[in-house]
């Protein structure tokens, strides 16, 4: 029988991320790559994979309205340890630092499967910032027996950990491919009509709901109301939570489109679109610079230190009149925003798929291409 690789995946950021790994892995016949979704995400689950022409092969479907952190984690750990039983890979692969990725990390440890873990060592210097992905991913790199890690500061935070350098490789982040993959292929085009500027909004992090989050949109209003060409663009994640707090704010104004998450495909043309982009999520913050795209980042702390010291983004935090002038800078000093809209991406050159992919089938006894790792 072939040596089988379970993909395991549950929300937007984990689909894209293992997407492109799961299609690499399926170009060699010699291994079997199988797709699952512990379906922590439901619509947008669906619309990052479809992306990339992919669909589960195994979906657990978990996910109900309002979920707690403890139903996704009972729901998801009982569906994967059942599937792990029937299929009985040789690794299982997850990635990044959702409940799902510590899930699929546990069971799989549970059932003493190895495990890759990819995005291995982003770190904070503190357990519950961000909550509760801090956690998630300390926790999944404690049974991980390889760590794919996305820069040379994430691999230098494993083996800070105690974590061995034969286990640890700097690939680059598969988001990097994920974007190029679809970029050269999309065909959207974005509000062809409006000749000025587009700002795009997306906040969801759970650190962040409540007063910040409204603070957020207090400040992108203004924002709107002071430069009479801006287009604001507020792409609205599913949780009820957030978009409860956005959307009194944000609606009524003719210049603000609050709308329905784009899927991947399109999100990607409306990021090359846009001449600012605010954001608390961590993959919009890794794949920005790839465009040029200067980003300011809703956070106090970030994961992702590698586009601030690169200069392409900026921590800017959630007070509102902090995110109000640093976006005004940019929309007003070319300067300062010519500095910032470098297309060069710390984060990957697009190849991190083939360096996981000859690291795990070296594992596993199959020859293919090496790839340099990234640096
Ligand atoms: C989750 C991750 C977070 C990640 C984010 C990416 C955890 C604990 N959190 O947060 O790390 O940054 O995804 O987007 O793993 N919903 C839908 N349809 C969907 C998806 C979500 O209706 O396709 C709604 C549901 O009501 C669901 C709620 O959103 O209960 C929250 O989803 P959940 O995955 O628990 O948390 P996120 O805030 O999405
Ligand atoms: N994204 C998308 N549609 C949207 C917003 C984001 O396809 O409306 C993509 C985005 O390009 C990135 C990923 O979703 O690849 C980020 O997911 P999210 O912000 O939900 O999670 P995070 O990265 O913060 O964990």
């Amino acid at each position: 029988m072939k040596p089988r690789i379970v993909a395991i995946c549950g929300t937007r950021p984990d689909a894209i991320k293992t997407a492109p790994v799961v299609l690499e892995l399926r170009k060699y016949p010699e291994v079997e790559c199988i797709l699952v979704s512990t379906g922590q995400h439901r619509e947008m689950l669906a619309q990052a994979l479809s992306a990339f022409g992919l669909a589960p092969d195994y979906d657990l479907d978990i996910m109900v309205h309002g979920q707690t952190l403890a139903q996704v984690t009972t729901r998801a750990l009982e569906g994967i340890d059942s599937l792990l039983e029937k299929l009985k890979p040789q690794w299982v692969l997850a990635q990044g630092d959702t409940t799902t990725t510590f899930v699929a990390s546990l069971a799989a440890f549970y059932r003493q499967v190895p495990v890759g873990h990819i995005e291995a060592g982003l770190r904070t210097d503190r357990i519950d910032r961000p909550f509760p992905e801090e956690f998630n991913r300390r926790a999944a790199a404690l049974v991980s027996r390889l760590h794919f890690a996305p820069t040379s500061r994430a691999a230098e935070n494993l083996i800070r950990e105690g974590m061995s350098a034969a286990s640890t490789f700097v690939t680059g982040n598969t988001g990097i491919d994920a974007l190029h993959h679809v970029a050269a292929i999309s065909e959207a085009e974005w509000f062809p009509e409006h000749k000025g500027r587009v700002v795009l909004l997306t906040t969801h992090r759970r650190e962040n709901w409540g007063e910040s989050q409204k603070g957020i949109a207090s400040a992108v209003r203004q924002l709107v109301d002071d430069f009479s060409d801006v287009l604001l663009v507020v792409p609205m994640h599913r949780n009820p939570i957030v978009r409860e707090a956005l959307e009194p704010i944000l609606g009524g104004h003719d210049r603000i489109k609050v709308i329905e998450p784009p899927d991947y495909m399109d999100f990607v043309k409306l990021m090359q679109r846009s001449t600012l982009i605010l954001t608390d999520s961590g993959g919009v913050q890794e794949e920005a610079p790839t465009f040029g795209v200067p980003v300011l980042v809703l956070r106090n702390t970030t994961e992702r230190p590698e586009g601030v010291h690169a200069g392409v983004a900026k921590l800017v935090g959630t007070e509102p009149t902090v995110v109000l002038n640093e976006s005004r800078i940019l929309l007003t000093d070319d300067d300062a925003y010519k500095a910032m809209a470098q297309a060069r991406s710390p984060y990957g050159d697009a190849r991190a798929c083939e360096r996981i992919r000859f690291i795990l089938l070296r594992e596993l006894g199959v020859e293919s291409p090496e790839v340099p790792m990234w640096t």
